[in-house]
């Protein structure tokens, strides 16, 4: 039995419904950035889910998107994104999760994303493999690029020109196609369970990522950062592959900051 993966499975059952409920509903809009937007229902599924941490786990650090947190510098800190995918829950596209990820001296002990729409649930506890509800996953066995689907995604919070248009473009000429769903926590358990072969992104924050790095990794996938160092939370860019195409990524990826630094 492990505690904290039950408290964050029960936890995210709890606020995916609030947002199930309220998915239905008129929806209360408010802007963080020009077009980052919040709703009253990422605030209400955070309370809930910081309650519930609180309340098991009172010496723990909770880092929250929407700041109902505390200290992050507890050796237990959990990473809380209420509502991964606000601007598809604002638009009725139903493909949005709770995610909550636990971090133990820095490293990811456990996993849980929850697409309360589809009733899916991704959970993870280290060395102890990922699931997608009761049913082991692993990634896919797609060994080359051309033979892979892949996803990226593009932040909300900056709206300048993004280099990533250029990875989308050469990602889209070399594999099936880049899917762009708008929600990272779901991004990587489409990795983790073999629909996408990698995933990538930049400027993602720790709570998009804590969670759904550890499923990839307990799937069989590997987690980097586009050049292949190691990943940690809130790193500036992140590769998620199933690992037999992550070379090939990698590769591909130089070329274009090789090309881009050429321009500059
Ligand atoms: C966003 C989603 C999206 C990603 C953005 C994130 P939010 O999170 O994960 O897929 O492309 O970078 O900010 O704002 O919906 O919680
Ligand atoms: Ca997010
Ligand atoms: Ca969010």
């Amino acid at each position: 039995m492990n505690q904290f993966l039950d408290v964050a499975i029960a936890t995210a059952r709890e606020a995916g419904a609030i947002l199930r409920a309220e998915f239905d509903r008129p929806k209360t809009i408010s802007y963080k950035g020009e077009v980052d937007i919040v709703t009253e229902s990422d605030r209400r599924s955070e309370k809930l889910i910081v309650a519930r941490l609180r309340e098991h786990f009172p010496d723990h650090g909770i880092v929250a998107e929407e700041g109902g947190g505390g200290a992050a510098d507890a050796r237990c800190c959990w990473y809380v994104d209420p509502l991964d995918g606000t601007t598809n829950f604002a638009h009725g596209y139903p493909c949005f999760a709770v995610s909550i990820g636990l971090l133990e001296d820095d490293r990811p002990a456990v996993g849980v994303v929850f697409n309360p729409v589809s009733n899916e649930l991704f959970s993870a506890a280290r060395g102890k493999g990922a699931y997608l509800n009761d049913n082991r996953i692993n990634v896919s066995a797609v060994q080359k690029l051309a033979h892979s689907l892949v996803a990226t995604g593009f932040p909300t919070h900056l709206r300048k020109r993004s280099a990533n248009i250029d990875y989308y473009w050469e990602f889209t000429l070399r594999s099936h196609g880049v899917r762009r769903d708008g929600s990272a926590a779901l991004d990587l358990c489409s990795v983790a369970c073999g629909r996408f072969d990698a995933f990538w992104e930049f400027n993602l924050h720790s709570w998009d990522t804590a969670a759904g790095m550890l499923i990839v990794q307990e799937a069989g996938g590997m987690v980097t950062d586009l050049a292949g160092q190691p990943y940690r939370p809130g790193r500036p860019d992140m590769l998620a592959s199933n690992g037999l195409i992550h070379g090939e990524m990698q590769e591909v990826a130089a070329s274009i900051t090789e090309r881009a630094a050429k321009h500059e």
